[in-house]
């Protein structure tokens, strides 16, 4: 069934209250022969509420352990911070772990926080500007998987990216080269803080991704619910068991909703036959190597300059920096006096 007419037949059956990009999304992805469902949809009210509880938990180590990194470098990284800079966070959320950074990086000029959610933006930034007076505080209502639209305010700043939580790693790798490259077109872009979870004990993180408490189950099985509620779907959730596998070729964690028995779900216009045993892919978690995360970012027109790990180099926060090659094609642009996209303004500070 085409997208078009799965709108066409919610038009027809007058059920205008249907979340017409989730329907859309769920047929595609569930008529595939492998069966999937977009890890956006994870965020409703109370999809989101959970995986705030999946930060505190014990077997969850990323959070606490990019915190304590972000804490103990805190200066080092304000150090590579330009003076009079802005720091641009993508899907910035409650901006928790950035306040570690602007902290100590008391001579950034502007933060310019960037997160889908307007209503959550907002008050943050109004939090925001309390503690941080001396700060500019440019909020952007955007999604971090489309190249960002910086404000005027901010053009010439130098600037720091930073992109916290391994969220890079909940996309596909093309994606997350063109994330990181398209902040490397930024103008006056000097650098960029990634937050990346490491390979490590398969054990480890298959704990992380499937907790004791059962919290990330409830968490990946409220898609279902959520399609119950916004589609019209009947999925029956008991008859979906949760799992996450360690998928060691691509260095992932798979997260699945596996179907207990042979079954049929409805949605509208289009019904979806399940074997027992067969999976629905929800959500991945890439893992990388010092090395991976070189080449990755390598080949997004970045250097990894400094690569940030706790002790037991579980997780890593990496400094990376402009690489040569594209800091050259700019200089011979400039010098052509061809348009930059990188100008190189002086790092003043400004008022
Ligand atoms: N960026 C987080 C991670 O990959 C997101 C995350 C944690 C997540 N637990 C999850 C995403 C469970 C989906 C399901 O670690």
């Amino acid at each position: 069934m085409t997208s078009v007419a799965a709108l066409r037949v919610s038009r027809v059956t007058g059920s205008d209250s249907l979340n017409l990009a989730l329907l859309k999304d769920a047929i595609t992805g569930l008529s595939a022969s492998a069966k999937s469902l977009s890890p956006k949809w994870l965020y409703d009210e109370r999809g989101s509420a959970l995986f705030e509880q999946i930060t505190g938990l014990t077997e969850y180590y990323p959070t606490r352990t990019e915190t304590g990194i972000l804490q103990h470098h805190a200066h080092r990284l304000a150090g590579l911070v330009p003076d009079g800079g802005a720091l641009v966070e993508l899907g910035s959320g409650a901006s928790v772990k950035t306040r570690l950074l602007l902290d100590a990086a008391t001579h950034l000029d502007a933060y310019v926080p960037v997160d889908i959610s307007s209503e959550f933006l907002h008050r943050t930034s109004d939090d925001l500007r309390g503690r941080y007076p001396n700060l500019e505080i440019v909020p952007v209502v955007g999604d971090f998987s489309q190249p960002l639209d910086l404000p005027e305010s901010v053009m010439d700043h130098p600037k720091v990216g930073f992109f916290s939580g391994s969220t890079i790693g909940n996309l596909e790798p093309e994606a997350a080269r063109m994330l990181l490259q398209s902040a490397s077109d930024w103008s006056n872009v000097q650098g960029f803080i990634l937050g990346v979870d490491l390979v490590k004990d398969p054990e480890e993180l298959v704990a992380a991704y499937d907790d004791s408490k059962g919290v990330t189950a409830k968490f990946i099985a409220n898609i279902l619910i959520r399609l119950n509620r916004e589609v019209r779907a009947n999925f029956d959730p008991a008859a979906f068991s949760y799992e996450a596998r360690w998928n060691v070729e691509l260095a992932r964690i798979d997260m699945l909703l596996i179907s207990t028995r042979k079954q049929t779900v409805n949605l509208p216009s289009v019904r979806i036959d399940f074997e027992a045993g067969e999976p629905i892919h929800v959500s991945a978690s890439r893992k990388y190597t010092p090395d991976s995360l070189a080449a990755m970012v390598g080949s997004a027109g970045w250097k990894l300059d400094h690569n940030l790990m706790d002790a037991k180099s579980r997780f890593a926060v990496a400094f990376l920096s402009p690489s040569e090659e594209l800091c050259e094609a700019v200089e011979i642009r400039q010098r052509q006096r061809l348009p930059s996209r990188r100008t190189t303004v002086a790092h003043g500070k400004r008022k």
